[in-house]
């Protein structure tokens, strides 16, 4: 369907836990935060219910996020009954890798499209200093098992000035010896991220075009996301930037969100929503759901407010509550 700046919605992100096996400094504390109580999150029924009721409307790509998905129990068979949704045409992931290499057979028989990996670092040390945990051999493990199998692997890396500055051209090697898309995310002032400098796409990019020489804006779509990809030559896989901030894409959004505990969120960076859990719990049906996110997505705000701080619409949850 469309929203009312004329935007057609037909991708829903869908966080399935606020929980984490990672404590990343831009989007976790080091204590973790107070988990949402497990009655208050949603059952795979509840959120089967969602997305028949969305996929109705025209919701025709799921991206499960977390927290970290696959700390979830029954992941695997959530994105099989997803898959089996007639108007579900896609079903990706987006994850931190860690328990990755122990799943990615399941989760490609299960269907699964795409798998969408964070990777900051190739440095052992400071994935550590990054993420408080040395799991580097795993996520790397875990995405050499993903290629093999042949399901599409793109790598996330948010760049940062305090850490990772000098690594990134190691991590765009990635897209050069393999055919995998890397992603740098410009870091965005939500929670924790608030704390941290961003790199721009722009310096990354030249960073990267100094040594790999000039790149070529591409046109194919990889995805459903807002990243904008590039060539570089002899590369295998493709580069791709996501410049919320530098290059506001708005615009072009295609998407809705739904929290772990049934929070349909309309726009990252506000914090409105529609709490879908106690209508779910009160047994509302079919038509009145499809209705009540029909009447949410045309409302959808036309972009996000990064740049104005003080607004009251502003989101306060740490990335870890909504699922980037
Ligand atoms: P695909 O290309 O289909 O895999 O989707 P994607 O790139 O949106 O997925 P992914 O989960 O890997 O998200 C990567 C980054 O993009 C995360 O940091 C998200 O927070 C950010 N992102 C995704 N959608 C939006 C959006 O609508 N607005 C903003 N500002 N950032 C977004
Ligand atoms: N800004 C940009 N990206 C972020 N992520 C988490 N927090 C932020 C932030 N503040 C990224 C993760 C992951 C993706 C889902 O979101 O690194 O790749
Ligand atoms: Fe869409 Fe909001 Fe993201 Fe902008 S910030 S692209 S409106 S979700």
């Amino acid at each position: 369907m469309k929203d009312q700046h004329g935007r057609k919605i037909d991708y829903m992100r869908i966080s399935v836990t606020d929980r984490c096996n990672l404590r990343c400094l831009y989007c976790m504390p080091k204590e973790g935060i107070e988990s949402v109580l497990h009655e208050d999150i949603l059952t795979f029924e509840e959120i089967i219910r969602v997305v028949e009721a969305a996929a109705k409307i025209g919701i025709q790509k799921i991206k499960i996020t977390g927290g970290e998905p696959l700390v979830r129990k029954g992941i695997v068979d959530l994105i099989k009954r997803l898959k089996n949704i007639q108007g579900i045409e896609q079903v990706t992931l987006t994850t931190n890798g860690v328990l990755l290499k122990d799943v990615v057979k399941e989760l490609l028989e299960a269907g699964l499209d795409a798998i969408n990996i964070s990777l900051d670092t190739l440095n052992r040390i400071k994935y550590q200093r990054i993420t408080r945990k040395d799991k580097l051999e795993e996520v790397l493990l875990g995405i050499e098992k993903a290629v093999a199998l042949g399901i599409k692997v793109k790598i996330n890396c948010v760049p940062m000035k305090e850490f990772n500055e000098a690594d990134l051209v190691d991590i765009a090697a990635f897209a050069k010896n393999r055919k995998i898309d890397v992603r740098f995310i410009e870091l965005m002032p939500i929670g924790l991220g608030k704390s941290f400098q961003l790199i721009t796409y722009q310096d990354v990019k030249e960073k990267l075009e100094k040594i790999y020489g000039r790149s070529q804006s591409s046109d194919i779509v990889l995805g459903n996301g807002p990243a904008k990809y590039y060539n570089f030559k002899d590369f295998q896989g493709s580069i791709g930037f996501i410049s919320a901030i530098t290059n506001e894409f708005c615009e072009e959004c295609n998407r809705i969100r739904m929290t772990a505990e049934g929070d349909l969120k309309l726009c990252l960076h506000y914090n409105k929503g529609i709490a879908l859990r106690p209508l779910l719990r009160n047994d509302i049906n079919k038509e009145e759901l499809q209705k009540i996110l029909e009447e949410a997505i045309y409302i959808k705000p036309r972009n996000h407010c990064f740049l104005q701080p003080s607004s009251n619409d502003l989101e306060n949850k740490n990335m870890v509550q909504i699922g980037g």
